[in-house]
């Protein structure tokens, strides 16, 4: 008899590891920029790279949402205690929250300070809020200071699975990348 084990829906588990690849590539992206002087290159071109990606993220979530809203995620691992439950829940809904957050304040910052929005070299997105110096300046200063809490977030979701997959050895990791199990 095979083992079974409780999975994410095919379909999340996918978005997921899309979202992991996207999302580390735009952290670094903008970590790397946001250590560059502003109007140099190639700060210019990476940050089209990033607002894209960016983008790209945003849709990813609301699909995610939609589909995490119609499927069952699988119970806690039953090895988890009370409060690695309620950690590793903060967490996951810090990380769906950055999803939406970081896109609409990057948005905002680049479409009021009328910079370029052109997606991966192709169209341009509206900019709303043309000029709205104040919307630019709440944007840029969210987006800055929330990247602090992205790189902890990440950081932590990271290391908690490393720390599930080779020190605790338990099915952390295999509920959103199944192994033997579920292969489908
Ligand atoms: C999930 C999506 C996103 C993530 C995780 C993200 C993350 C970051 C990070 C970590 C930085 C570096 C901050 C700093 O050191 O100052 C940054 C900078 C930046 N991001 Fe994003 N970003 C995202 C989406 C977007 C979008 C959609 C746009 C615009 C449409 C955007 C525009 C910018 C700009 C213009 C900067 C440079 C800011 C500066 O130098 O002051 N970002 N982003
Ligand atoms: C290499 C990087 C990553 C690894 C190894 C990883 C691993 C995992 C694992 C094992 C789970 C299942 C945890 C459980 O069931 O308790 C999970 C869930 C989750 N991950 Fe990641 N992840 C990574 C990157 C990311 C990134 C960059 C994001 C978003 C910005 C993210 C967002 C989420 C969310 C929101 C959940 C909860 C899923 C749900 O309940 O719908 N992950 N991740």
């Amino acid at each position: 008899m095979p083992e079974t084990l409780a999975t994410y829906d095919p379909l999340l588990r996918r978005i997921h590891w899309a979202t992991a690849l996207l999302f580390i590539a735009a952290m670094l992206i903008g970590l790397y920029c946001g250590l560059q002087p502003a109007g140099t290159s190639p700060r210019r071109e990476l940050l089209e790279i990033h607002k894209s990606l960016g983008v790209t993220l945003f849709l990813l979530a609301i699909l995610r949402l939609i589909v995490r809203g119609r499927t069952t995620a699988p119970p806690a691992p039953a090895a988890f205690g009370a409060i690695v439950r309620a950690l590793s829940q903060l967490n996951h809904w810090a990380l769906y929250a950055l999803l939406l957050i970081m896109p609409v304040t990057g948005y905002m910052f680049s479409s009021a300070g009328g910079y370029s929005l052109r997606y991966f070299w192709t169209f341009s997105w509206p900019r709303l809020f043309a000029g709205d110096k104040a919307i630019a300046h709440a944007g840029e200063i969210t987006h800055d200071t929330l990247a602090y809490l992205v790189y902890l977030v990440v950081g932590l979701h990271v290391a908690a699975t490393l720390w599930h997959e080779f020190i605790k050895k338990d099915e952390t990791l295999a509920r959103m990348w199944p192994r033997r199990v579920d292969r489908r």
